[in-house]
Parts: structure tokens; sequence; C-alpha cells
């Protein structure tokens, strides 16, 4: 008993899974509690349970007992002596000169014995609350009075969740939503996301996946969506949900599903009103429509406009708004071919003549850049023409093409680029975060905003990674405020995450700012995207699959060159989509910025960058420099064992060190390919040259044979072994010809899901580890099926002493899909790479 007791009392070693995030309340240490002067009761200016005041009440009395180990009463009246007072500005009759508010804003003021936090709405007072122990978990005890508004009014988050309960381009477990088709009773797990949502501020959520189904509008899933909206609503958390354009004929079983048709209409309002007496305060709609397959109205010969009223109409009586998507193209009609063909182009193409025919609830979504949440993209230029219509940025939590959650990306710096950038609208200032996206160039103010797709699941992380939780709170951050410092907000989500350690501050700040360059370096630079599997998971290398599909993805890479020519003088003239000094800049190759080259220009592998390099020298060299980066990130990780509790700091290991083995992965598939293709050698000679591997398909093999794979480069020295069944054990030997000494001894492999081999290495047949092929189960998704990029890892043992002529062998088993199939073995001398 003694001894649990004295393990509770100590943060550090009790086992933290994640599922508070950064609402963790830890204590803090007793000398730094000392400092905290915090009156003894609580007011919250509300009884009533469902409103956001109460839950504010119940929020300070929680996290003040968590971190100042105090409990303080929670009373509903006014009283007299010091308190901390939580209400909206019309029940609040305090001191305090009355501050200047927006709807949503708080007032905070910690000055004096009463400490006084004061929403202009419930919300606002509920994210005050949240705000005052933000500061407190900090240890900031610094006296502070101010007033703080929202940069915009929508601050929205999207889930991709299907209705089966999978979640399209999840990484995290199945959905916290939704079930066989219909909305899950318990919503133990939706109250606790709502409530790490309003601790950012967010006030929107669409729950179902973009693309649709229909079976949503069931009598049954509306009675759900209510309970789903009553657990949300003490977090001030409205719920939204996305529309399948084709509902009222699969569903309703009417003959048509065009937006001018009146049964259609009819149809429409009917259903709306319906959901509206399940959720009153339903947020609105979101619509994806012509789009990847989806139905819209231009089926019908109608506008995207004419679809976008259509519903606008519906829930305009509700107060309710659309969120009509940008994102339409036709990837059936692009044709590589034709040199002007270009998916950039699309959303222009497709709203610049509707901008004055949209009604005033509707708001576009347009993602932040004119393809898809790529590591690196120019700011949509749709931004610009939406002039008459209110816009929505789409940013992406979910880490679809930047490593999907097993890659460290810290992702604000990236979303900056956009927000920062200002697109010189008819000559005048036009910053897409603070001038556009707060409503103010175009006079929209009220109807303008954020929305990312977050696509939390049932894993106690949200997000499959504890790291990744901070890309989710700078996100918050940055809709409040997008001119909101990204260090600083790295810095406050680390204390609160992981405590006040400075190493672990410090580490956790280096590593996150350094992982998304790092990332563009070993997947695609320049501006070529990211070059991965893009007719699969979207994930691991594969640079060929860009081209030569109607996916509009191009590289346009051949032998001699690459890139996209987006030029209005030669090219597809997507750069002349911008204002004419932003255009002027993309035209010229001379003005691009160089982390764009490639975006707007085709140019030879020898054209010669600001640097001095040529372009295909600066691949080898980036993606040699991106894994480098990588390398260093389980190494900075280890340091701060004992500093976190053992659960985080191990599963944070594991995902840093698969990290540091996958970049190698991207660096060598992307760099042996553009050899490949373009017959130029690397100046530095180490593409396809590794004096340390020893290849699978050189060792001495029993029971495997060697095989290439798909796509040729993700195989060291292009070739691989797999054993000759699946069921046999099998092994692979060398005699080692490396200078005695301590070496890190790297194995990659491949591991598949739908089969967990087991492989352990010996060295002189004294066992130096063993490993299974689960990387599904530690991951927590299944990558793919096949022997590919996606699959592609490595496992590492460090410091294993090596002699001369020593046999180094590995001995597998195989299981199910998984032939144990091995690339090479690397034995690394201390601070090589490779
Ligand atoms: C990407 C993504 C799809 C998604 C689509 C969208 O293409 O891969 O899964 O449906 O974007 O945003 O609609």
């Amino acid at each position: 008993m003694r001894g649990l007791w004295f393990l509770a009392t100590i943060g550090l070693v009790v086992a933290e899974d994640g599922l508070n995030g950064w609402l963790r309340y830890a204590r803090l240490p007793c000398d730094v509690v000392k400092q905290a002067k915090v009156p003894a009761t609580i007011v919250a200016l509300n009884a009533t349970e469902s409103s956001p005041v109460y839950t504010a009440g119940q929020e300070l009395q929680k996290g003040i007992r968590g971190i100042l180990g105090k409990a303080l009463d929670v009373t509903h009246e006014t009283s007299e002596g010091p308190s901390i007072v939580v209400g909206t500005l019309d029940t609040f009759n305090g001191s305090s000169a009355t501050p200047e508010l927006e709807e949503d804003g708080f007032w905070l003021n910690t000055k004096g014995d009463t400490v006084e936090i004061i929403g202009q709405n419930e919300r606002g007072a509920l994210y005050g609350a949240f705000e005052y122990l933000s500061m407190l978990a900090q240890a900031n005890f610094t006296e502070v009075a101010y007033a703080t508004n929202p940069s915009a009014a929508i601050r929205w988050v999207n889930q991709w969740d299907n209705m089966d309960g999978t979640i399209e381009r999840g990484y995290a477990g199945l959905s916290i939503f939704f079930k066989n088709n219909a909305t899950v009773s318990n919503t133990t797990r939706i109250e606790q996301y709502a409530r790490l949502l309003a601790s950012i501020r967010v006030n929107g959520i669409v729950i179902n996946n973009v693309n649709a189904n229909p079976i949503i509008l069931s009598d049954e899933n509306m009675a759900g969506l209510g309970k789903i909206a009553d657990a949300m609503r003490p977090w001030g958390v409205k719920l939204g949900i996305s529309l399948n354009f084709a509902s009222p004929q699969t569903f309703g079983g009417l003959a048509s599903f065009d937006p001018l048709d009146e049964t259609v209409i009819a149809w429409w309002n009917s259903t709306t009103d319906k959901l509206y007496e399940h959720v009153p305060d339903l947020a609105g709609f979101l619509v994806k429509a012509n789009s990847e397959g989806q139905p819209g109205p231009i089926t019908y010969n109608r506008t995207l406009s004419d679809g976008a009223n259509m519903f606008a109409k519906a829930v305009k009586p509700h107060g309710g708004i659309v969120m009509f998507r940008a994102f339409v193209y036709d990837y059936q009609n692009l044709n590589e071919s034709n040199w002007k063909d270009d998916r950039a182009n699309a959303a222009v193409d497709f709203f610049r003549e509707l901008d004055d025919k949209f009604d005033d609830n509707v708001v576009v979504q347009v993602k932040y850049g004119p393809i898809d949440f790529q590591v690196r993209e120019p700011t949509s230029p749709l931004f610009a023409h939406l002039k008459q219509t209110a816009s929505a940025i789409e940013l992406q939590v979910a880490q679809e093409y930047l490593g999907q959650q097993c890659h460290l990306v810290y992702l604000p710096p990236l979303w900056k680029t956009v927000l920062n950038f200002d697109l010189r609208v008819d000559g005048e200032k036009s910053v897409v975060g603070t001038d556009i996206l707060s409503g103010k160039r175009f006079d929209k103010k009220g109807l303008t905003g954020y929305a990312a797709v977050v696509n939390v699941g049932q894993n106690t992380t949200w997000l499959g990674s504890h790291l990744a939780m901070s890309n989710l709170y700078a996100y918050g951050r940055l809709a409040w405020d997008p001119t909101d410092d990204e260090v600083a907000i790295l810095e406050d989500w680390t204390r609160l995450t992981f405590g006040l350690d400075d190493t672990v501050r410090e580490t956790i700040t280096r590593m996150s700012m350094e992982s998304w360059p790092a990332y563009e370096n070993y997947t695609g630079n320049l501006g070529i995207q990211t070059l991965t599997d893009i007719t699969g998971p979207h994930y691991g290398p594969n640079p060929q699959s860009m081209d030569n599909n109607p996916w509009g993805q191009w590289t346009r890479a051949d032998a001699d060159s690459i890139g996209m020519d987006r030029t209005v003088s030669n090219g597809t003239g997507y750069a002349g989509q911008y204002p004419a000094e932003v255009a002027a800049l993309y035209e010229d190759i001379e003005t691009t910025p160089e982390e764009l080259l490639l975006w707007f220009h085709h140019v030879p592998y020898t054209h010669v960058l600001k640097s001095g390099k040529t372009v295909i020298q600066h691949f080898y060299d980036a993606h040699y420099a991106g894994a480098e980066t990588a390398a260093t990130f389980p190494r900075q990780w280890a340091k701060l064992q004992g500093l976190m509790d053992q659960q985080r700091f191990e599963e944070t290991a594991f995902r840093l060190t698969y990290q540091a083995g996958h970049a190698i992965v991207w660096r060598d598939s992307i760099a042996q390919f553009y050899h490949n293709v373009s017959g130029i050698a690397d100046a530095q000679d180490r593409v396809g040259n590794h004096p340390w591997r020893i290849e699978a398909e050189a060792m001495d093999l029993d029971g495997y044979k060697v095989t290439g794979v798909t796509p040729f480069e993700v195989a060291s020295g292009l070739r691989i072994a797999q054993t000759v069944d699946n069921s046999s054990a099998a092994s692979a030997s060398a005699t080692l010809r490396f200078p005695a000494g301590t070496y890190d001894v790297a194995v990659a492999y491949y591991d598949l899901y739908e089969g967990k081999a087991s492989y352990e290495l010996l060295l002189n047949g004294a066992r130096v580890g063993a490993w299974v092929g689960d990387n599904e189960d530690k991951l927590g998704f299944t990558l793919t099926r096949g022997i590919d990029g996606h699959s592609a890892t490595r496992v590492t043992f460090p410091g294993v002493a090596i002699a001369e002529g020593d046999v180094l062998r590995v001995e597998t088993k195989p299981d199910g899909r998984e032939t144990a199939p091995l690339d090479y073995v690397a034995v690394l001398p201390p601070g090589v790479v490779d």
C-alpha cells in the first residue's frame, strides 16, 4: 500500500496515456504551489448544467484541485469576499471597466483579490476559464488584465468519419462518433473531445466524412445527432454535418437531386427542419459536390452556387450556415499529354464567375493550396477571387501527406507560409490570415474563418501520437490569432503536456521546429510536392505514381527535366490566377521563391539554383540532409528519459526511431529514382553506394529467395530477399569485413499488415535482439499489404561490439502475408546515417 501511495504522488512515474492531452492539470511542485495566490471560492454565474459557464466553474474546480491541490467550492451566486468569478458580460456586475468584447471574446483580470473571467457570451467565459487554468498549469502567476477577441468567427474542425466507424485518412483507430451505420450511444469520448476543442476555442465540428453517406439523415441517426449535440453543448462546441448531394434520390426516394427541382428543394427543407428539431443550434452543413466522384449540381447542368444556395435557404431560417468546399476538380478529364492541363487551376476556374452568386450564409471552404495538403504549396489563389463571398481556410491536422502521425511534423510553420501570405488583391495589402480570413478585407466579418481536418480516433492519444497533438493545439491558437508565434505556442503546449522541465521543453521545441523542414527535405523539395503514392495511402515514397494518371498531381519528370510549367507565357496559366503583383513574381523564374521553383517552372535537372547547385544535386543533398536531421530525433528524445512518465516516453521513442528509419527509406527511394531517370551522378557519390550495408541478396540465404519490389527504388540495391513460402523458418547470414569496433546495427525489412513475421539478429550465434513485424499494432493503423515504400522499415540495435570475421545472422519465421522480407543489414560506425 505504502509503495503504491508513494508512486502515485510522483507524477513522473505514473503512466499517462494521452487522453487528457494538454489538459492534464498535473500538480505543480510544492515550492511553486506556494507562490500561487488563488481565491477560495469559484462563482460560476449560471446554475444550468448544460451551460458553458457552469462547465467553466466545474473545470476551474477540477483544474485548481489538480494543479495546486486546493479544493474550491463552486457557487452560482455572487458572494462577499475574494473569488474567481466566471460569467457573461450581461450577468456580471463586478468592478471592472466594461471591456470591448466581440463574439466569443473574453476578459481576464487576475489583479486584486478577485479573479474576473468575463465572456462576451457563455462560450467566451469558458475560454477565459481555460486561459486562466493554462496560466496556472504553467506556473504563470503574473497579474494580468486584458481582453481578447477571436480573429474570426468560424473556428471549426472537420472529422472524416464514416458511418461504419472507419475514418477516411484517420490514423488513430476507429470513430468516436459512429459505429455500424449509426451514431454511438456512449458519448464519453465525444465529451472529452469537446473539452479539448473548447480549451483551444474551437466552436464548431462537422463530425462525418465529406464523402458523405446519406444514412446520417435517418430518423434514428437524427436522434443520435441530437444526443451528440447535447454532449458537446456544455463545451460551447456546435455540431455540423456533411451532406451527400444525391440524398433526395438515393435516400429520399425522389426521382432526382436537381437543386432547382421543387420536390428536391422541399425535401431538403423538411429534412433540415427535422434536423433542427433534434439539434436546435445546428451550426450548419458542409458540402463536397462534383469532386472526386461525388454527386453535385453540375450533374444537372446547374452551377455550384445553385447547389450551395439550396442548402443555404434551408438552414437560413434556423440561423445555420453552409460551408461549401472549393475542392472541386474533375479527375476524369485531366490529361497529362496536354501541357496546359492543370488540376491547380480548377478551384478558381469553377468559382471565379460565381463570386456574386452565393447566398449570404454560404462560406466557401478553401484548402490552403490549390492541390491537396502537400508538404508545400503556394497559397490558394481563390482567396483573392472571393470578394463578395465569405471564405474559410481548410487546414489538415491529420497528417495525410505529412507522415500520418508516424513522423513528427509540426505544422504551424507550413500553415504560416499561407496565413502570412499577402495576396495583394487590387494592389492592396491582403494578408490571408489577418486581412482575408478575419473578414476585414472584403467586409465579411462574422462569416469567415478556419476549418481543420483532424480525424481523431478511439486511440487514447487521439491522433495516434503524443507529439502530433501540438498541431491540434496550435490550430486552435492560430485560428484565434493567426499572428500568434508558433514557437511560443509550442512551448505552452509542451509545458501543459509534459510539465515544466526546461530540457523537455527545449528538446521538443527544437525537434518540432526542425521537423517540417526535414520532412520536406526527405519527401519532396523545391515545390515538387510530397512524392508519395498518390493512388494509394499517401504515405511512403512512390514518385512515379504522381504522373501518367488523371489525378493531376503531376511532376512531369522525364529523363532531362522536371516540374510543372504554370506560367501564363508558356504553361498552364495558373500563375495568372493571382493578383498582378503576385502573378508577376511567379511568372518569372528569377523571382519565384526557390522552394516553389518546380511548382511553377519546368526546368532541366541541370538548372543551377542560387546556391550554385543544380536541381538534381539539390535533390540529393536535401534528401540526405532531411534524413540526417530525422536521425537526430531519437537521440534527442533519449535524453528525456526520466523527465516524463515512461509510457509517453517509450511510445514517442518508438515513433521517432521508426521515423528515423523511414526517413532513410524516403531518402534512398527518391534519390535512387531520380538518379535512375536522370542518369546524373551524385557529386558526393552517395546514391546507390552504401559501404556499410550488406544487401540481403548478397547474404548466405537459407529458405530465402531474391526478388524485386514495386516500386523498384524502395529496395536498396534494387533487390530484396523473401522466404520461399510463408510458413518455413529461414535465415540470412554474412561474415563481417569491417574493422573491429562498436557499431549500430540496423536491419531493413518490410512490415506488412495481415502477418507478423518474427526476427532474431545473432552475432556469432549470440542474440543481439529480436523483434516482430507488428507495426500495424504499434503504429496504430494498417499501412499496406504490399512490399513497398509504406511497409519499408528498419530496426536498430545500438552499440554492438564487432570484430572482423564475425558472423551476423538474421533468423526469421514468416507469418501470414509477411514473408519476412529483408532488404539489408547496415553496420554503422558512430555518426554515419545510412
Ligand atoms: C484528399 C483525400 C481524400 C478526401 C479529399 C477531400 O484527396 O485523399 O480522402 O476525400 O482530399 O478533401 O475531399
